[in-house]
């Protein structure tokens, strides 16, 4: 019979935890406020990436190894994404936010989260098919510089080319997409040069960073999902500061703002991904 009765934790909940505060002051990185669930399928998988039985084993090894380190940020932040993926948004955003858009002198977009630059490019050709890219300029930003890195070089595995051409054509593009591209090697495609002009890349935290322009559209998918919900609301209130009024936002098919109207009351909902910054009335953010 134990003297104490000990309260249980689970044990991968505690390894978790562990982690994620190792991360963070070691590191700087704050995932705290992440969806746990999620995070703690992710992390598994690592246990078997690093050859080791439980992940509280990685602790002392990330502690004094950067690149371990890196490695579970890398596991964290997700970077997966396609061109036109969900084709029928990018339809929308050709069909009737753009056409807005182009009554603005200028155009700002910032777009969050934007892994190997699929999406951010994406943006780019929409914008040149629209007649609009020469008047905008898209900030695009990500947690992780190695993806900014791979997103500022925009090759990817030419495999990919298939289903990308066909989600553009669902999106309504008419035009020849594989001719925005240029070989590289036998395996790689790269996006042409002009398409990068008008994007600036920058390293931006949503978590502890701040509002860093005042854009007319923000496009920020697949991000707040990984969030756990009052993380999200904080976020979704630096994304609604960022846009100005009248700007729109964007985000993913499975982000849902729940009490919109008490929570966001600045925000009108167009549609299941689609909100509008009030133009009059709401709080002022
Ligand atoms: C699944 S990808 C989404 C890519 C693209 N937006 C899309 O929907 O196809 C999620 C991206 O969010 C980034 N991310 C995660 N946490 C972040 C944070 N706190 N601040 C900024 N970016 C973050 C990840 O690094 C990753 O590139």
């Amino acid at each position: 019979m134990p003297l104490v009765k000990w309260k249980e934790h689970n044990i991968e909940g505690v390894e978790v935890e562990l982690l994620l505060s190792a991360l963070k002051l070691r590191y700087g990185y704050d995932f705290t406020g992440y969806a746990k669930a999620s995070l703690r399928r992710r992390l598994k998988a690592l246990n078997s990436y690093f050859g080791v039985k439980h992940l509280s084993e990685l602790l002392s090894v990330m502690l004094y190894d950067e690149a371990v380190a890196q490695t579970l940020i890398n596991c964290i932040s997700v970077p997966t994404s396609e061109f036109f993926r969900d084709a029928q948004v990018w339809k929308k955003v050709r069909d009737d936010v753009l056409p807005q858009l182009d009554s603005f002198p200028w155009i700002n977009i910032w777009q969050v989260g934007c892994g190997r630059g699929e999406e951010t490019y994406t943006l780019a050709i929409l914008l040149h098919e629209s007649g609009l890219l020469k008047k905008s300029r898209i900030f695009t930003s990500d947690i992780n510089p190695a993806f900014l890195q791979d997103a500022r070089n925009g090759c990817w595995p030419r495999r990919n080319l298939d289903d990308w051409r066909k989600h553009y054509h669902e999106s309504g593009g008419t035009g020849d997409f594989d001719s925005y591209f240029v070989e590289r090697g036998e395996d790689e495609i790269a996006i042409k040069e002009p398409f990068k002009q008008s994007i600036e890349f920058i390293q931006h935290n949503l978590v502890e960073d701040d509002v860093f322009k005042e854009v007319q559209f923000v496009v920020c998918r697949n991000v707040l999902i990984y969030f756990g919900e009052s993380l999200q609301d904080k976020v979704l209130m630096l994304l609604t500061r960022s846009l100005e009024r009248g700007g729109y936002l964007l985000l993913g098919r499975a982000e849902k703002i729940f009490d919109l109207r008490n929570k966001h009351p600045y925000l009108e909902e167009l549609d299941e991904t689609l909100y509008r910054k009030l133009i009059s009335g709401g709080l002022h953010v």
